[in-house]
């Protein structure tokens, strides 16, 4: 697979974490010593595809955000830190206004995501001949839909059902119309592939990482805390290995 260093990356950390609850956002919360969005935004500086760096924080931490990465050690790509907004695609669209021209390809991550997959090259090359990929797993479990009062009404067949994950990476320009159609149409998306095909364009899906969890309910620590210990004993710093061919954390 040939190298490319095109692809600027938007790390949303901009949303309230309601459902997590606690005083402070989830993203913001330290796991295994790290500020959580701290372990994504270390993946991608070390990741050679990358260009640059939008992490997008609530617009009251700008600053606050700034001073911490200033007292970390200098990062050898430029990160600017945006201001986010109230839905998470407008998040997404302040993170992309602060790319440079430079990044053609796109990836948005969610900060609530601390281990992206380490076959993060694949999903990019994906998305240069596709113009949109995104990670994914395929469905394991029996799915059922349910009415308003909780009694199954179908079981979808599973054989071609995905859980759809994050870093999802775009063609720039793909990623700009897509968010633009959603809001001329007053659209919310929960990610930015269903944006892209409102367009009527193809979103390849790329399998991702079990480890690749999103934390959004308190139970969901107790897996973080496991994986991040985990990746602290077996990988330092967290670096995805650039020699040897990637694949996604031995499990
Ligand atoms: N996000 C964002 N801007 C928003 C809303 C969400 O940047 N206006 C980010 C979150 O910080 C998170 C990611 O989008 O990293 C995925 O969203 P989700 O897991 O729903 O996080 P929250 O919106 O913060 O949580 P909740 O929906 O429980 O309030
Ligand atoms: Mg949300």
């Amino acid at each position: 697979m040939t190298l490319s260093r095109d692809c600027g990356v938007i790390i949303v950390a901009a949303g309230k974490g309601e459902r997590m609850g606690g005083k402070m956002p989830k993203q913001f919360r330290l796991l295994v010593g790290e500020p959580v969005f701290s372990w994504s935004l270390q993946f991608f500086l070390s990741h050679d595809a990358v260009t640059e760096i939008a992490l997008v924080v609530p617009p009251d931490l700008v600053e606050k955000t700034e001073h911490t990465l200033r007292q970390k050690a200098s990062h050898c790509l430029p990160v600017m830190v945006v201001a986010g907004g109230t839905r998470r695609q407008d998040s997404v669209g302040n993170g992309l206004s602060a790319l440079s021209a430079k990044s053609s390809l796109v990836a948005v991550h969610d900060a609530a995501r601390p281990f992206p997959p380490l076959n993060f090259s694949e999903v990019c090359a994906e998305a240069r001949s596709y113009g949109a990929a995104i990670f994914g797993l395929p469905v394991t479990e029996t799915i059922k839909q349910v009415d308003d009062s909780g009694i199954v009404v179908a079981s979808p067949d599973r054989s071609r059902l995905w859980v759809a994950q994050t870093p999802q990476v775009f063609q720039r320009e793909l990623l700009a119309s897509a968010l633009a159609l959603c809001n001329e149409r007053g659209i919310e998306v929960t990610d930015d592939a269903a944006a892209v095909a409102l367009l009527g364009r193809p979103v390849k899906m790329v399998e991702g990482s079990r480890w690749n969890i999103k934390l959004t309910v308190p139970d969901d620590w107790l897996l973080a805390e496991c994986i991040g210990s985990q990746l602290r004993r077996d990988r330092p710093a967290f670096l995805p290995s650039r020699s040897k061919s990637e694949g996604v954390p031995e499990q």
